[in-house]
């Protein structure tokens, strides 16, 4: 695949490779980003934390201005780890996000469909994520509303953490309500070891970050590569 401009246009099940750039060198962003993206990597998946919705803080709308001017051609999947994303939506929209995916812990169930129309009207597409703690009950109901459905199975905060393998049940609900247009995402834990089974679940998007950015020449295109299965 490598470099799409948009994560719906593949072929559904088609397994794409997302490293989370929480983990890339933020010295080098605009070099490591280049560098997966000519290593195979279909996206790139952007962390923004708020420091309060998650106990990190990271980047804002200018870094994906300077990622989108560094990687014209790439499609920037901005996951929203913040308290109040409809605050940013914009923002990272004008600064040339292709997706923007906000948590059903942080908004009224009464008002996902609302939120989710405010995203596309940025000609953007709209995700939905849940993290581990969540029921998958609380989100089922919302799944038709949203573009993509992103299944934490770390808590958010922070890369290299493990894996937590009840994320994959979860995944399984939700990838049997979800239409052939929608895309399901995975994220945290993610390594070439278990990737098989993030995409058995039903997974075809697959964030990566300390697994891929974290090794180096063609021990990093070999990760990538091993995130589609
Ligand atoms: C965690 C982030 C994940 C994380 C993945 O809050 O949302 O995208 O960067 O990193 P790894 O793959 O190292 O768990
Ligand atoms: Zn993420």
């Amino acid at each position: 695949m490598g470099t799409i401009r948009n994560l719906f246009t593949s072929p559904p099940h088609l397994p794409l490779a997302a490293p989370s750039i929480l983990s890339a060198d933020f010295g080098r962003m605009a070099e490591d980003c280049a560098d997966v993206l000519a290593k195979g990597a279909d996206l790139l998946h952007v962390d923004v934390m708020d420091g309060h919705f998650v106990p990190n803080l990271t980047l804002g709308p200018d870094m994906v201005r300077d990622i989108r001017r560094a990687c014209p051609r790439a499609f920037l999947d901005v996951h929203l780890m913040v308290t109040n994303p409809e605050m940013f939506f914009e923002a990272f929209a004008k600064a040339g996000a292709d997706h923007l995916t906000f948590h059903v812990e942080v908004i009224e169930p009464g008002r996902i469909e609302e939120v989710s129309e405010k995203v596309r009207r940025l000609g953007v597409t709209s995700g939905l994520c849940i993290n581990p703690p969540t029921p998958v009950e609380r989100i089922l109901p919302h799944v038709s509303k949203v573009d993509l459905v992103l299944v934490m199975s770390v808590n958010p905060g922070f890369g290299g953490q493990a894996f937590i393998e009840a994320s994959l049940e979860k995944t399984r609900a939700i990838r049997a309500v979800l239409r052939e247009d929608q895309r399901l995402e995975m994220d945290g834990g993610i390594k070439p070891e278990n990737a098989e089974r993030v995409i058995e679940a039903g997974c075809d998007v697959l964030v990566s970050g300390s697994a891929v950015f974290g090794k180096k020449g063609e021990e990093r295109a070999a990760a990538v590569r091993a995130l589609r299965g």
